[in-house]
């Protein structure tokens, strides 16, 4: 039966193979009634509904979205005409141009209290072959500094009181810093924006002519207006439309965001 399964996919491959994006997946292997794949090796879960391959009337059935988005695809689910549509990724994510973007200097700059965030920026700078930048506070907080539960925690007086706020770095550029032509920004949300331990470097670098991307990592609250409350503080870059990742993020979203990014 496995054997059934891998020719089906093989076949499939062999249709869409000229679609598959640079950084997709190369083999993606499936058991019946199984709710991980196997992606190039890694066990990965088919989607968030514990779907699986299954034969009905001796037919087998493969889930086309986990499939297609694996091999770098975009699938769109029509609900009115109960259609859907598969598609090549958008001309500037094609093959030559992630290369032409390999000539670009990539930095991924971040502050991670707990390592959530920094979860995401590894994974990006991975994709990318991108530099990284760890934003460091001078005096760096505790589990019970982050307590915000506890009125009299740190960041709880530090919220309280903006005038508290100026959280000094170790340093607040990397060497090089005008080397870069991208740079990707990370930090997680407190009380539904940016961590104020980035303002000094926001505030004391230069983003002229560089792109600038955020991306944040929170409990439940969205990028909100983190992203551009960050571009006024900054006053120069071209900033692009950022994103948030859940604390507990899925890598797989994290490198198809990066894919679809227009960094030339
Ligand atoms: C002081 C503080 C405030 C927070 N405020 C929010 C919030 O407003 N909304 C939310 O969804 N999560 C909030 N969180 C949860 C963090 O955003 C989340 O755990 C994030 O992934 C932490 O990233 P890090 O591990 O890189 O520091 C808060 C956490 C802390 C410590």
């Amino acid at each position: 039966m496995k054997n059934k399964i891998l020719l089906l996919l093989t076949f499939i491959l062999l249709i869409i193979g000229c679609a598959v994006n640079v950084n997709a997946a190369d083999s993606i292997v499936m058991h019946i009634d199984d709710p991980v794949m196997q992606v190039d090796g890694q066990d990965v879960n088919i989607d968030n509904n514990g779907t699986t391959p299954v034969i009905v009337n001796g037919r087998t059935m493969l889930p086309v979205r986990a499939i297609a988005e694996t091999l770098g695809l975009n699938v769109e689910w029509d609900q009115n005409e109960r259609a859907v549509t598969i598609t090549k990724l958008p001309e500037n994510n094609k093959k030559e141009d992630m290369e032409k973007s390999a000539d670009k200097k990539i930095l991924v700059a971040y502050y991670s209290a707990q390592n959530h965030t920094k979860g995401v920026a590894e994974v990006i700078a991975n994709e990318l072959k991108a530099d990284t930048f760890v934003i460091t506070p001078k005096e760096p907080y505790t589990e019970s500094d982050l307590d915000w539960t506890d009125d009299n925690s740190r960041v709880n007086a530090e919220h309280n009181n903006p005038d508290t706020r100026h959280i000094e770095l170790v340093t607040n550029s990397p060497e090089n810093f005008d080397d870069y032509d991208v740079i990707f920004v990370g930090y997680p949300i407190w009380w539904g924006s940016a961590s104020w331990v980035l303002d000094d470097f926001i505030k004391n670098n230069d983003f002229t002519g560089k792109t600038v991307i955020p991306f944040c990592t929170s409990q439940a609250s969205g990028l909100g207006e983190s992203g551009k409350e960050l571009e006024k503080a900054a006053g120069s870059g071209n900033w692009l439309e950022g994103k948030r990742f859940s604390e507990n993020f899925d890598e797989k979203e994290v490198r198809q965001w990066v894919n679809s990014l227009d960094i030339d």
